[in-house]
């Protein structure tokens, strides 16, 4: 009896200390562009800084990175509520995935990378296009990020015995092994991410990772025989009559 009570208390314990992590994360996480912004402000208003382009486009950078943040996390915690999916219905993977891989072509070719993809038609299923044209497009949105170029990713969907399939490898570089099993913990960011200009907030998997579990399916990741990273996204197939 008392060991239950004790293990009771550690596990509200444990679920209390994740919270305020997440608080002090996700806080965090806002004061940066906030911060920014603050300082741009002021130089305005002390006379250092006249409000030019450049001005202008650093404060609409910080804001448009606060509006990402915001909607970001409003996503994550839908998810907590189970109401990520709004809307469920027949849908062709195939379709999703070809139509996010010809909106990002461009960007690959300006970037120096090859996107070559494989997929086979139709791949249906159910569920939310919306939210699955969302995922795929995070994680062309990673490949293109954290390429080299000149490299390639290659995209892959096909239907299999009992449930849908995508995957995604690119060349490298490929996540340290530290931050491979992290990959998908909120605000997890590699090295990569973390020098780069205009690094993410390590938001992207994590999202990607509840909208494919709260369709029931499963989201992977594992170094790619490319030499980058290979990400595998399992998906059932649900009731799609
Ligand atoms: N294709 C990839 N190749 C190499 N590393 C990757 C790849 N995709 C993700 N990563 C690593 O995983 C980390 C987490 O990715 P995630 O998409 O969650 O966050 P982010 O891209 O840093 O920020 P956000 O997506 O919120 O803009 C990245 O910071 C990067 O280091
Ligand atoms: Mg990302």
């Amino acid at each position: 009896m008392i060991d239950h009570y004790n293990a009771l208390a550690e596990s509200l314990e444990a679920a209390e200390r994740a919270q305020r992590q997440w608080v002090s994360d996700t806080s965090h996480e806002l004061q940066t562009p906030l911060a920014v912004l603050r300082a741009h402000i002021e130089a305005l208003q002390d006379g250092v800084r006249r409000a030019d382009p450049q001005t202008l486009g650093a404060m609409e950078d910080a804001v448009a990175r606060l509006t990402r943040l915001v909607s970001d996390l409003r996503l994550l915690s839908a998810w907590r509520e189970d109401s990520l999916i709004a809307d469920r219905g027949p849908a062709d993977l195939a379709r999703i995935a070809q139509a996010a891989a010809n909106s990002a072509s461009e960007g690959f070719a300006a970037a120096g990378l090859e996107l070559v993809t494989e997929i086979a038609k139709p791949v249906q299923l159910s569920c939310d296009a919306g939210r699955i044209g969302q995922v795929i497009d995070n994680l062309l949105s990673n490949a293109l990020r954290y390429t080299d170029p000149p490299g390639s990713v290659k995209m892959r969907v096909w239907a299999g015995d009992s449930a849908a399939y995508l995957t995604l490898d690119d060349t490298a570089p490929a996540p340290s092994d530290a931050s491979m099993s992290r990959l998908f913990d909120r605000f997890h960011r590699g090295e990569a991410s973390r020098s780069r200009a205009k690094g993410g907030s390590g938001l992207g998997l994590a999202i990607c990772k509840a909208i494919v579990e709260a369709h029931g399916g499963q989201i992977t990741a594992a170094p790619s025989r490319m030499g980058g990273l290979h990400i595998r996204m399992t998906l059932p197939y649900g009731e799609t009559a």
